[in-house]
């Protein structure tokens, strides 16, 4: 059985996330080119070379899919607002069309009584400023801080929470040096200054928010358990190196103004000139720290890859249809470790966490038991985390509905509602309808 509203202390925030890009359809309304157009456009990147151009048609069925959440009984709704919907050119002219769509959305949770959780970015970098250099060039903190400015201005006054930047690892390390997400490079100089960027990019945009007065600003990490692969002290040790980069570079800068030794051991001399003088920008403080987490891996050392020298596996633990490990244990040791060696007394939210499975549709029922066990035993192990004194205020489900799953396009399902990617029709899954039980007020 899932844990219900009344095993959490009072005021804990449930939620569900989706993202612009992945649920929206970057065909309407206006907006401009991303590089996860151009990524995907590239043969071979994306699987069947997918796009977000019509994904779930969200933006012609806000309504629909509002009244979904209502009846799922969330408090609260973290979306992210695409910066070429709003700035098709990523600086310049706003697209008007863009704006009043995030206007609607917002108005529409409202009057549904449900919290707007924003993201600003969430991974659909203009192709303009990728043109430019994108995350690599340092321009961006101020191009995102003058992006910040354009969209909040119209919905900062009914935002319930901000975060700026949807997990930096992906946006930094993922994206510039495993070439798995836009814009697909693997070259360290590029990784070492994107990483920086996004961090002077986050403080930037939090101190543009604060002198426009608003306020329950956050970051957005996620992080993955780095397990040894054996009791080998080659093992240890590489394990360490995947969880600084993963893990702690992020949190270390924001909330330390530092980074990892083990880091900066192959990232140092690729950084931008001075790259310490950037620190109390990105120290900016915040009011709360997000998490995202789904999985471990299993880390050993691999002496003939490049740097950072490792390679991952994962072991025998029951795996979702990505391939991941269900390791509930991971999300407790990240929260505690999180407030003891980071954000202290500051909030902890859960922003993401979800399983994709293949979830056949069958006489209009999808019955998607597993993911019902993946969300009971992750809310027990954020009580666990609660009952050791974890200030853990709220937990958002990764995702409302299915949708475009970058690399892996419209394969992979993690939505709580299913939808038919031809007909775009929305089907409720029975981890749906038990959710909205256990959250009902
Ligand atoms: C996270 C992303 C989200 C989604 C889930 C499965 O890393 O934030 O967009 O892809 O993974």
């Amino acid at each position: 059985m899932l844990p219900t509203r009344a095993d959490f202390p009072e005021g804990f925030v449930f939620g569900a996330a989706t993202s612009s890009y992945q649920i929206e359809g970057h065909g309407f309304g206006g907006a401009g080119r991303t590089h996860w157009d151009d990524f995907a456009a590239t043969k071979g990147n994306v699987i069947q070379a997918q796009n977000g151009q019509i994904a779930c048609d969200h933006y012609h069925r806000m309504d629909e899919d509002l009244d979904l959440l209502a009846q799922l009984n969330v408090d609260a709704y973290r979306f992210s607002t695409s910066w070429a919907r709003v700035l098709p050119e990523g600086r310049g002219a706003p697209n008007k069309e863009g704006l009043d769509f995030y206007d609607r959305l917002v108005d529409g949770l409202l009057a549904r009584d449900i919290k707007p959780a924003v993201t600003l970015y969430h991974w659909e970098l203009p192709s303009a400023l990728a043109d430019l250099g994108g995350w690599r060039n340092r321009d961006i903190a101020g191009w995102f801080g003058d992006f910040t400015e354009t969209i909040m201005r119209v919905i900062g006054d009914r935002a319930w929470s901000v975060a700026p930047i949807n997990e930096p690892w992906c946006v930094g390390w993922l994206s510039h040096y495993v070439g798995a997400h836009a814009p697909g490079l693997r070259d360290i100089r590029a990784t070492a200054r994107a990483m920086h960027h996004i961090l002077l990019a986050h403080g930037t945009s939090i101190e543009r928010m604060r002198g426009m007065g608003i306020g329950n600003l956050g970051a957005v990490c996620n992080l993955e358990w780095a397990a040894p692969a054996d009791a080998s002290e080659a093992a240890h040790a590489a394990a360490a190196r995947y969880d600084a980069i993963y893990n702690r570079f992020f949190l270390g800068g924001m909330f330390k103004g530092t980074y990892p030794d083990l880091v900066l051991e192959g990232l140092e001399p690729h950084l931008p000139r001075n790259w310490q003088d950037d620190f109390p920008t990105i120290t900016a403080p915040v009011d709360w720290c997000g998490l995202n987490y789904y999985t471990r891996t299993l880390v050993d050392a691999a002496g003939d890859e490049p740097w950072p020298h490792y390679s991952q596996s994962s072991g025998d633990l029951p795996k979702t249809s990505m391939g991941w490990e269900i390791y509930p244990q991971g999300l407790t040791d990240f929260l505690v470790r999180t407030q003891a060696e980071y954000t202290g007394d500051l909030p902890l939210y859960v922003t993401e966490n979800g399983m994709a499975l293949h979830d056949p549709i069958e006489d209009g029922v999808v019955d998607d038991t597993a993911r019902q066990d993946f969300y009971r035993d992750h809310l027990e192990a954020v009580r666990t985390a609660i009952a050791l004194g974890v200030p853990v205020k709220g937990y958002f489900l990764w995702s409302l509905m299915d949708n475009y799953e970058w690399a892996f396009g419209y394969e992979p399902r993690f939505g709580v509602v299913h939808v038919d990617f031809e007909t775009l029709q929305r089907t409720p899954k029975a981890s749906y309808h038990a959710l909205s039980a256990a959250f009902r007020k």
